[in-house]
């Protein structure tokens, strides 16, 4: 839907006009995954599809939450906005809500809410992070708080972890706050230090493949893959002090890797320092032009998330291995929190075509779902639309 249109259903569901339009993006990341939580750096960049958020004062003492996605309408008093409610969308934007009541912001008036978005829900590309990035967008707005874009991903994290009781890391709501145009963003998840790196790749697309498999990530695989490394660090911390997995190379992970008895904890371990140094190696080859090694970086970061991280799954793993046998692709790899949503994957501009066929064609008959496929289009972060 267009702004212009976002603006008559506005009118249509409340009887009068927005006062303001809002837009963030979803995004996907290139590498870094399972890294944010662990203080490591990530890859990740906006797309151009996102959450849109429209908003009036009403003059009232109640904000209404609609979405053109869902069905139901939730009325609150703003003396009802700290609590989350059963398992419904409006825990996201509500849970923003709070954190900047939390913060010590008084709302003193009521909004009517209407939402939008594009991003496919469940599926990996961060639809959860653009609500509430974008609600907290528009409230630093109209509330003149004057939060800087961190401050706002920090904010719809906290939301994530209050209100979706998902103990994420800071990937996905940074990227839908700070992500730029035609940039991928590498983040230093422990200083949250930044920097753009231009995405110019010459005949090459990112191709974004869907898994719509129906077992998406669930809070509760995450937050024991987030206790698993906590784990892995307090049991290293017998032979040395340290605050996150990130903080070791490989090779200092090799001469204390025994400290952790713990099995599972010692795979999630291993995944979250080789996929550290893959991340720097990557960031390093794509500023360099080397796209053949970033490939294969993004290919190894799939296979340690399979066998070490172990959140990948038949779907994900059928996608990308059917996509790395196609000539013209350069690499592909799981994308996200993992179990389902999609792959990301580099592919030549001329192998595109049978890309889509091949491995939609393969994977359909393995698992039995119709995949869908989108060339990712970097966008910018939040922002005023109107
Ligand atoms: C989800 C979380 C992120 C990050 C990824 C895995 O998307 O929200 O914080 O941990 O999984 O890299």
């Amino acid at each position: 839907m267009t702004p212009t249109e976002l603006k008559s259903a506005f009118l249509t569901a409340y009887n009068q006009e927005a006062d303001a339009v809002y837009f963030a993006p979803g995004r996907v990341n290139l590498i870094g995954e399972h890294t944010d939580y662990n203080g490591g750096s990530v890859f990740p960049c906006a797309l151009s599809f996102g959450t849109y958020l429209l908003l009036r004062k009403n003059g009232g003492k109640t904000v209404r939450f609609r979405s053109l996605n869902q069905p139901e309408v939730t009325e609150l008093g703003l003396d009802q906005l700290t609590t989350p409610l059963d398992k419904t969308w409006v825990n996201y934007p509500l849970g923003v809500f709070a954190q900047f009541i939390k913060r010590g912001i008084e709302i003193k008036e009521g909004y009517d809410i209407l939402i939008w978005g594009n991003v496919p829900n469940g599926a990996g590309l961060s639809s959860s992070a653009a609500l509430e990035v974008v609600t907290a967008y528009a409230l630093n707005d109209q509330l003149g708080t004057n939060f800087n874009r961190t401050v706002l991903a920090q904010i719809g994290q906290k939301a994530e972890h209050e209100f979706a009781f998902v103990n994420c890391g800071i990937m996905d709501q940074f990227a839908s706050a700070n992500g730029a145009k035609d940039h991928a963003i590498h983040l230093n998840c422990d200083t949250l230090d930044f920097e753009l790196v231009p995405v110019k790749l010459e005949g090459v697309k990112i191709l974004i493949s869907n898994t719509h498999s129906p077992h998406k990530l669930d809070s509760g695989a995450y937050n024991q893959r987030v206790a698993e490394c906590k784990l892995a660090v307090e049991q290293l911390n017998k032979v040395r002090p340290l605050k996150y997995l990130a903080e070791l190379t490989e090779a200092e992970f090799k001469s204390i890797e025994t400290a952790i008895t713990d099995v599972t904890a010692h795979k999630r371990a291993r995944h979250v320092v080789g996929e550290v140094q893959r991340t720097a190696d990557a960031v390093k080859a794509l500023k360099a032009g080397d796209l053949v090694k970033f490939g294969k970086l993004m290919n190894a970061s799939h296979v340690s998330l399979r066998d070490d991280y172990e959140v990948t799954g038949p779907e994900l793993d059928t996608m990308a291995e059917e996509a790395w046998k196609i000539e013209g692709v350069i690499g592909s790899r799981m994308t996200g929190g993992g179990f389902g949503g999609c792959t990301v994957s580099l592919v030549k501009d001329e192998a595109i075509d049978t890309f889509i066929d091949k491995v939609g064609k393969a994977y359909e008959a393995k698992i039995g779902i119709k995949p869908e496929f989108y060339i990712a289009e970097i966008g910018n972060g939040a922002c005023k639309l109107s």
